[in-house]
């Protein structure tokens, strides 16, 4: 018997050990007030203590690949606020759309989004957008330190949506190190959406696009290695970015994590990583006033078409305009062709038309037989033209042939770069794809296949830009295309 014990306890020490050194939970825990960082002193339970991380690390020479996790006021302060009520919604949907095509300044967006009914936004918007907004806005430049983001490698073939989840992952490293991401301004990644004339101090960076990441600037944006793909501004950081990244697949920051299994405690790994890339993608991607500007011009039809087709009682199609903002009830159809048949199965546009007549006939009190059509693929465009209906009228819903609404943009089935190169203007292009985004979330039903990175950035902005989180979703493709995506 005492030597079954011995054995017992042998084995299971052995494995406590192994728990120890090799569990993905290890996460290090400290809390710390960041307003003072000569202060050693943790306190709270939810301490405990790091074995010299530096021991772990299979590069010492290149820095750690983990973090050491601090919850300072600001996290204090927002861990808070998951239980706090929610606010009055002061503003209407229309009201609300018009605000991305009409900002100005920077502070716009917040006011865009707390004007809003929480109800319709993704859980914690509010408090998230505010924590990242002041992360990556301090009152004093000088004592920060700078995370610094350089071109991905193959960068020039990614579309958008790729880039700005690649950048979320650096986001949350940045914000995990209590650093501020910066673009690099040499090589910026994703600097083959702006055209080359760029002469602005943002260079080819997004921060010509969007509103910049951050209102302080460092040095070490400049002159970067182009083989280095992140860079710390404060040497002292003993951290390999690209290894951690490599090792925790979808980091999403502690704070958020936290907050969100307070909220629901079986939340899955899947889920928080979508809840932080919607949340990075819809922060990174705020407009600045340049595009939104043009965004209006292109909406209200300067230099490019805005195209409307309606069936009359007789069956005869006319033309018709396109209201802006988009009508209540639309429903948004994004069709995925284009070069993503390497990747996913690609789903036939019947398919997507037949899902929405379904749900319109299943829901004729709430729903019309209307849509915005936005697809990389010109055939597609041609189909539609010649579709009044699939279902007999009878079944399909409250009136009896679609309304369909489209952007007359240039349009080539490939991938986003040969577009780029082959339509002038690449910073007007990509407003116009932008565009393609901002009309679909006009909408208010969203049918498409969560397979594609076109639809999850559609999916993340109307969950945190717009109320209508909550509005239905049609998966064309398979239901669960999301679990498992990006890099
Ligand atoms: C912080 O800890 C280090 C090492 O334990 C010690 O040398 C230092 O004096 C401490 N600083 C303060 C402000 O307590
Ligand atoms: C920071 O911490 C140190 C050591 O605990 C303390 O002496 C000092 O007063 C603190 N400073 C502030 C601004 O709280
Ligand atoms: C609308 O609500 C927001 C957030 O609650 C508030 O900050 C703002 O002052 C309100 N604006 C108006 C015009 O009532
Ligand atoms: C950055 O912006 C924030 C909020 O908009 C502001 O409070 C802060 O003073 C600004 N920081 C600097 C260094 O200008
Ligand atoms: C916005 O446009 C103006 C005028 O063309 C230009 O001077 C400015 O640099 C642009 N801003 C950004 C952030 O690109
Ligand atoms: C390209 O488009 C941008 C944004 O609309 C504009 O500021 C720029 O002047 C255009 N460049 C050329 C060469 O037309």
């Amino acid at each position: 018997m005492p030597s079954f014990i011995s054995q017992f306890t042998t084995a299971l020490l052995l494995l406590l050990l192994l728990w120890h050194y090799f569990s993905p939970w290890a996460i290090v825990v400290q809390r710390r007030e960041y307003s003072n960082k000569s202060s050693n002193i943790t306190t709270g339970d939810e301490v405990s203590t790091s074995k010299n991380p530096v021991e772990i690390s299979q590069k010492p020479s290149q820095g750690r690949d983990e973090i050491e996790q601090r919850l300072g006021s600001l996290e204090e302060a927002f861990l808070k606020n998951v239980k706090a009520g929610s606010t009055t919604p002061n503003i209407s949907r229309d009201d609300a759309i018009r605000m991305i095509y009409d900002v100005e300044k920077k502070e716009d967006w917040l006011d865009l989004i707390e004007r809003q009914d929480d109800h319709g936004l993704m859980a914690l918007t509010k408090t998230a957008q505010r924590y990242i907004y002041e992360k990556q806005h301090p009152s004093n430049c000088g004592s920060q330190r700078y995370l610094i983001l350089n071109k991905f490698p193959g960068d020039d073939a990614f579309g958008l949506g790729a880039i700005v989840q690649r950048i979320s992952d650096y986001l949350s490293v940045a914000i995990q190190t209590d650093s501020i991401l910066l673009y690099a301004t040499d090589t910026p990644p994703g600097e083959h959406f702006l055209s080359e004339d760029g002469t602005a101090p943002c260079g080819r960076s997004f921060d010509c696009l969007f509103q910049e990441l951050s209102n302080c600037s460092s040095k070490a944006q400049k002159g970067m290695n182009s083989n280095t793909q992140s860079t710390f501004s404060d040497r002292q950081l003993d951290l390999d970015v690209e290894a951690f990244l490599a090792k925790h697949k979808h980091p999403i920051p502690l704070v958020f994590e936290e907050a969100l299994k307070k909220l629901q405690p079986d939340i899955t790994g899947e889920m928080l990583k979508y809840w932080w890339r919607a949340q990075a993608a819809a922060y990174i991607m705020r407009f600045n006033s340049n595009t939104s500007r043009r965004l209006k011009q292109f909406r209200l039809g300067e230099n490019t078409r805005q195209l409307g087709i309606q069936w009359d009682i007789n069956g005869d199609p006319k033309e018709v305009n396109v209201p802006f903002p988009i009508p209540e009830g639309t429903i948004s159809m994004h069709v995925r062709h284009g070069d993503k048949g390497s990747e996913m199965r690609l789903v036939p546009f019947n398919d997507y038309v037949v899902r929405a007549e379904k749900y319109s006939a299943e829901n004729p009190l709430g729903s019309w037989k209307r849509a915005f059509l936005s697809t990389e693929d010109p055939n597609v465009i041609e189909q539609m033209k010649t579709m009044a209906r699939i279902t007999p009228f009878t079944y399909s819903g409250s009136n009896s042939r679609w309304t369909w609404y489209w952007t007359d943009i240039p349009r080539l089935n490939t991938g986003p770069e040969t577009q780029l190169k082959e339509f002038g203007n690449r910073t007007d292009l990509t407003i116009k794809w932008v565009l393609q985004l901002v009309m679909a979330i006009e909408c208010d039903v969203f049918v498409g296949t969560r397979g594609s990175g076109w639809n999850r950035l559609i999916d993340s902005l109307r969950c945190v830009w717009l109320a209508s989180c909550k509005q239905p979703f049609l998966e064309v493709g398979f239901e669960n295309d999301w679990i498992g995506y990006g890099p």
